[in-house]
């Protein structure tokens, strides 16, 4: 395979190919002046490509249109994208080719298709600074975080390549004389894989390169926002040495989505969006078509209403550039931001104090300066969204800090903080996906986790306390699926911290962590008596 290390080709001594240990691909140093000339030369070079044209693609076939246009959300005219609109017709087209190449995908063997997908992520490495600049241009991604988009894509598909090879592996069970048994595992068969805008690389290519590792193949359905960044993926996987058949790109809305979800060739849907989207598909893949002979189990990540737990003791030094990172990078649209702090009331007044200072000074601009640190948020709808909460949170609380004027042109929202908010207000309670944190005083610890725990969603979460006894009690409460202590609530690594949440913020096992694949599998146990009579010829 074209893009496999020197190193992947030496074989252990069943024949295996042997990896390289995994590692996480190093950011860029955006700090040095020579890389930021890197980056500007990458943007003139994406601005000179657009508008990227789309397609459909199913199998060798694509088919052009122009239906779906993705803008630049800080520059609204600015055309990223047009591209094709997937129909039901073509929904349909492209389950049948994927269920075509399934067959030769799954029988080539786990480590061919880890060939594979470490040949695509050399595609990305190589074109690192591109797709970055196409992140910035499609999804206002300031380049810190377009560049760790990259990085994390490129894990996604190291990762998953080595964990597959371990997984063809099976598991050891126990052995009696006479007794062979064997446990492994088979690819469950076409994967939909429906991503959203927010990691317009990272979670496409994660679900995906999941899925392809495992042996299944797949049916990508984009998020309608990032069509570009989800053709350069599928753009990658060709070039690494996926075979066509195994991965379509369905680019489309919502109703491409839901057809895919009820198509009953489809066995598994990989989903990572809201929570309304989700419980719409669960709903969906749970009623079988005439016919169907299989469940289709649903892999959701969802929403979240991500809260910091600040205790009496916690270091504010450290707590209040933590918290304005986690809450108002990327204007609030990771799904791991914090959105909520709770603090409790003998240091409340200090940290709002503290925070309505380092908010003030946020810088808020087009995602291209790199002094940005609030950028326009992805869409209109979006902005109306956001400004209908904070307007809110106005009326019901107190503002502690709103940073405006923001720019006209584009989707700016202020960033905003807002305490003293009644403790039913839906700013407290819902999702609000934008530059918004709120601030609610408790007077100890246990009332902190309880609200936590009160919550339907269980994404991210922190905790801030100098006494061991703290951190213990929160820890051992694990109230969500990622609790990051004493550090930012955002920016999780591959292979380091697992990603995904619990109770309505997801169903999965975390994304980037050792588990994950047991999901695109079904297992297989085999157990034969040995103990033959008479010998065969
Ligand atoms: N838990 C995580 O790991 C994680 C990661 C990123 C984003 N998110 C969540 O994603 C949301 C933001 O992303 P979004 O705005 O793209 O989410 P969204 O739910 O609006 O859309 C996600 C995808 O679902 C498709 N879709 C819409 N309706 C559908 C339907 N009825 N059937 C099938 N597909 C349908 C969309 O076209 C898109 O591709 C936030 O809620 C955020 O918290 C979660």
């Amino acid at each position: 395979m074209a893009g496999v290390p020197a190193g992947a080709r030496r074989r252990n001594f069943c024949g295996t190919p042997m990896l390289p240990p995994f590692a996480n691909q190093p950011v860029l140093e955006l700090r040095r002046a020579a890389v930021r000339a890197q980056l500007s030369d990458a943007l003139a070079r994406i601005d000179r490509q657009l508008p990227i044209s789309v397609p459909v693609r199913i199998g060798s076939e694509t088919r052009g249109g122009e239906e779906l246009v993705s803008t630049d959300p800080g520059e609204p005219e600015r055309v990223v994208a047009r591209a094709a609109r997937a129909d039901a017709d073509d929904v349909a087209a492209a389950v049948a080719e994927a269920r075509r190449g399934l067959r030769a995908w799954r029988a080539i063997g786990a480590a061919e298709r880890a060939g594979a997908l470490i040949g695509a992520a050399a595609w990305l490495r190589e074109r690192r600074l591109e797709l970055a600049a196409l992140q910035v241009r499609e999804c206002a991604k300031p380049w810190p975080e377009a560049d760790a988009d990259v990085c994390e894509a490129i894990d996604f598909l190291e990762y998953y390549a080595r964990g597959a090879i371990e997984l063809e592996a099976g598991r050891e069970l126990l052995q009696l004389p006479g007794e062979r048994n064997e446990l492994r595992y088979v690819p469950r068969g076409v994967v939909a894989v429906i991503s959203p805008w927010n990691f317009p690389l990272a979670i496409p290519c994660g679900m995906t390169a999941a899925a392809l590792a495992s042996g299944n193949a797949v049916v990508l359905k984009p998020a309608e926002q990032s069509p570009a960044l989800a053709h350069r993926l599928v753009q990658a996987l060709a070039a690494g040495g996926v075979p066509p058949a195994a991965v379509g790109l369905l680019p489309g809305e919502g109703d491409a989505g839901a057809a895919l979800v009820r198509h009953p060739d489809v066995n598994a849907i990989a989903f990572t969006g809201s929570l309304p989207v989700g419980l719409e598909i669960v709903r969906a893949a749970a009623r079988t078509a005439p016919g169907q002979r299989h469940f289709k189990p649903v892999i959701a990540e969802l929403g979240g209403k991500n809260c910091v737990i600040v205790a009496a003791d916690a270091d504010l030094d450290d707590a209040v550039p933590a918290i304005v990172a986690s809450a108002f990078t990327y204007a609030g649209q990771k799904c791991s931001a914090a959105s909520r702090v709770i603090v409790h009331e003998a240091i409340a007044d200090q940290l709002l104090h503290r925070l309505a200072g380092a908010v003030a000074v946020l810088v808020v601009g087009q995602a291209e300066q790199l002094s940005t640190e609030v950028p326009p948020v992805i869409e209109r709808a979006a902005q109306e969204r956001v400004n209908r909460y904070a307007e809110l949170a106005a009326a019901d609380g107190r503002i502690i800090a709103r940073v405006a004027p923001v720019p006209d042109r584009g989707w700016f929202c202020a960033p905003t903080v807002v305490s003293e908010l009644p403790a039913d207000s839906p700013v407290l309670q819902e999702e609000v996906f934008g530059p918004l944190l709120a601030v609610q005083r408790v007077r100890d610890l246990e009332q902190a986790c309880d609200l936590v725990d009160g919550l339907p969603f269980a994404l991210t979460g922190g905790l801030f306390a100098r006494d061991p006894g703290t951190v213990r009690y929160v820890r051992e409460r694990t109230p969500v699926g990622n609790l990051y202590v004493n550090r930012a609530i955002t920016g999780a690594m591959v292979a380091r911290q697992p990603f995904g949440g619990n109770r309505l913020s997801g169903t999965g096992t975390q994304a980037g962590g050792p588990d994950y694949l047991l999901q695109f599998v079904e297992p297989r146990a085999v157990s034969e008596n040995t103990m033959r009579h008479g010998l065969e010829a």
